[in-house]
């Protein structure tokens, strides 16, 4: 077994899903997800080790170098891990609850040993290939226990976690029966990361209501210094755990590779525009097909201003690509149903033969084929009811550098706080989807200077920062937070 790994990330899922064929053999292809997203780039730069499950239950192949460089070593999930741990206690548990309830959190004792289970799995799949002193970078909710058990397994490391999606509020979370566990499994680390601020503080006054977790805190996340517009906090605060050492806490909002991002050629887009019958306003959403990300509001959004006659059929397409995800569990299911129930509804009403006002995809396209949809999209309807960070929003912003376009963001995303130049709106009320969405297209026709401005101030935020300033910040506080811890 390797142990010669300076750097590691651990993380649910690979950068790669396997598909394994009838005759043994298999193929890859990306996986989906915001963390895929933000990780590979930094990966490739460190050609570092990467633990995470291939995306198949039951095999896993041996560690492999990706073409870019990065060691990809794959950890086996059995069937029963990916129900209780992935589907059951990961999403439907952690992720409901984190996402503020936007559906009920199921607590279920099964899930939670199949949690705890995996989790010792990643962490030991880890122990065994870090080099003595090395740097683990532990990734997102499904894995928050494992910072804990590193440090029993290993405390020669340096470990650092950060959340990808929001904290919720201590309120929240102490619903949760495990709370103590898994509030102790993060404090594992030497520094604990989150997108934003407010999540940083959840966190911090968690900490102080739960007993036995942490000693005390010094520093109080209003004391805490800002770094530079971006407002990435390093080192906001530190907590004594009762093992007397200090945790880090702060905020670092992640981003994107803006290089990978640029501008389609105009003619892939002038064909696009072609098939689409060359309408006036294009609309476009690119998510998972989860129920937080607002696919269905947006849509009933479309549907009411087509009928008021705000939007007019003949000018006006909305374009949907959702990528399948987490497709057993019940929420999902749902949420897919009333998503494409309305696609036909509203092509039902609006569309005519040959050309739908909804153009709908429930698949995964490649990175230049998105890339061709951001360039030829008027408006990005980005409606979350709440998102850790949404790089989707960023990546749209990537492309339209030259300040065209327009985006509609929801309040509720973690991009909100960085994209001052965004038609901000409230997915809970359609009304304020609504107006954000005319309000977008008045500007584009009517106010373009206006409409220009707004995109050059989001494209300066995420050109300025991008994806390495996440990383760097992030790497730089652990190295620092490592140091502290042994003091
Ligand atoms: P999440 O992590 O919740 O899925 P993000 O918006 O942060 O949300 O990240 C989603 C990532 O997945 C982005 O990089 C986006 O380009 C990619 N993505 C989303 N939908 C698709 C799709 N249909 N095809 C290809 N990539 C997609
Ligand atoms: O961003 C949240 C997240 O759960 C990531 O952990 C993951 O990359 C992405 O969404 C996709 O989810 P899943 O791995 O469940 O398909």
């Amino acid at each position: 077994m390797e142990a010669s790994n300076s750097f590691v990330v651990v993380a649910n899922r690979l950068p790669v899903d396997m598909t394994v064929h009838p005759d043994g053999s298999y193929s890859i292809s990306p996986s989906p997800g915001g963390l895929v997203t933000g990780l590979s780039p930094v990966l490739e730069q460190h050609r570092g080790c990467w633990v995470g499950w291939p995306g198949t239950v039951d095999v896993a192949p041996e560690p492999f170098r990706t073409d870019t460089g990065v060691l990809l070593h794959p950890v086996k999930l059995t069937s029963s891990d990916f129900e209780g741990f992935y589907e059951g206690f990961s999403n439907a548990t952690l992720w409901p609850l984190f996402h503020d309830l936007i559906v009920q959190p199921v607590y279920n004792t099964d899930w939670w040993q199949a949690f705890r289970e995996v989790n010792l799995k990643f962490a030991e799949a880890v122990a065994q290939v870090s080099a003595p002193n090395a740097t683990v970078w532990v990734q997102d909710y499904q894995l928050l226990l494992v910072p804990g058990i590193l440090r029993q397994l290993r405390p020669d490391l340096k470990i650092g976690f950060f959340l990808h999606i929001p904290f919720p509020s201590p309120d929240l979370f102490r619903q949760l029966p495990w709370r103590e566990e898994i509030v102790r499994g993060m404090l594992g680390a030497d520094l604990v990361g989150f997108h934003l601020i407010q999540n940083a503080e959840n966190f911090l006054a968690l900490t102080k209501q739960v007993a036995g977790t942490a000693g005390s805190h010094t520093g109080q996340p209003d004391e805490l210094e800002v770094h530079g517009t971006a407002k990435v906090r390093e080192l906001g605060a530190y907590i004594r755990t009762p093992d007397a050492r200090n945790v880090g806490v702060g905020a670092f909002p992640i981003s994107i590779d803006v290089s990978a991002f640029g501008k389609a050629s105009k003619s892939s887009v002038l064909n696009l525009l072609n098939d689409l019958g060359n309408p006036e306003t294009t609309f476009l959403g690119v998510d998972r097909l989860d129920y937080t990300k607002g696919i269905l509001q947006r849509l009933l959004a479309f549907e009411q201003l087509l009928e008021a006659g705000a939007l007019d059929p003949e000018k006006a397409v909305l374009l949907q690509v959702a990528t399948p995800s987490r497709e057993r569990i019940d929420h999902y299911r749902v949420s897919r149903s009333q998503v494409e129930e309305a696609v036909g509804r509203i092509n039902g009403r609006f569309g005519r033969m040959g050309h739908p006002v909804v153009h709908y995809l429930h698949r995964s396209l490649p990175k230049s084929e998105l890339q061709i949809l951001y360039s030829a999209a008027d408006v990005m309807l980005v409606t979350p009811f709440k998102d850790g960070m949404n790089l989707v929003a960023k990546e749209y912003v990537a492309n339209h550098r030259d300040g065209n376009g327009a985006l509609v963001l929801s309040e509720f995303a973690g991009a909100a706080a960085e994209l001052s130049g965004a038609y901000l709106c409230n997915p809970f009320d359609l009304e304020s989807v609504k107006r954000q969405m005319v309000a977008a297209v008045y500007d584009l026709r009517q106010n373009p200077a206006s409409a220009r401005a707004r995109m050059l101030a989001n494209s300066e935020q995420v050109y300025s920062h991008d994806v390495n300033v996440w990383a760097n910040s992030f790497l730089d506080c652990l190295k620092e937070a490592g140091e502290n811890a042994k003091a």
